[in-house]
């Protein structure tokens, strides 16, 4: 490295928030296995994923995932995998109204308990499904910009922008 720029390996603590069956495991699953299940279950609690990826500066991310329960009976958990992280992903489905309400308490819960520094991003996943949509993207772009958030629009089941998403997330960390 005669440039003189060292390369960096970094480590990011990650939380994925979202409604119950918004694709926030199956997000994960394309992303670290480069699978899709359509016969995916709940979440019980959370769970643990990681993945590393390489930046174009030969920097490394690796993402420690904790992906978790939307399912209302575990809300109470939750700020056990949000505090502490440097990076939350918050998800709704493109075809449920009640979805993308439910990301904007999350959003602003970790406004309010969250670390002052989280990289914040908003993602509606499902946009496969674009002839049931009830979310539109404009909807999307204008409540991020609000609240100082990066927003996508993913599918979990094509892996349209899964990469994307963490690679932008990677781009954004301070
Ligand atoms: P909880 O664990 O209960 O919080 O739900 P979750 O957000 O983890 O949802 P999960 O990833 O289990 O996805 C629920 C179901 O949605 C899956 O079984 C898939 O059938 C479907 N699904 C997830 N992502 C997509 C997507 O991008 N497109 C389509 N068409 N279906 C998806
Ligand atoms: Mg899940």
């Amino acid at each position: 490295n005669g440039g003189g720029q060292d390369a960096k390996n970094l480590r990011v603590k990650l939380v994925l928030l979202g409604d119950s069956g918004v694709g926030k495991s199956c997000i994960v699953l394309r992303f670290v296995r480069g699978q899709f299940d359509p016969t995916s279950k709940v979440t019980v609690g959370a769970s643990f994923l990681s993945q590393t990826i390489a930046l174009q500066d030969s920097t490394t991310v690796k993402f420690e995932i904790w992906d978790t329960a939307g399912q209302e009976r575990y809300a109470a958990l939750a700020p056990l995998y949000y505090r502490g992280a440097a990076v939350a992903v918050v998800v709704y489905d493109i075809t449920s109204p009640e979805s993308f309400s439910k990301a904007q308490y999350w959003v602003k819960e970790l406004q309010k308990h969250g670390s002052p520094e989280i990289v914040l991003a908003l993602v509606g996943n499902k946009a496969d499904l674009h002839e049931k949509r009830e979310v539109a993207v404009q909807d999307g772009i204008d409540y991020a910009e609000k609240n100082g958030m990066f927003f996508i629009e993913t599918s979990a089941k094509t892996a349209d922008n899964i990469n994307e998403l963490f690679e932008e997330i990677a781009k954004r960390l301070p």
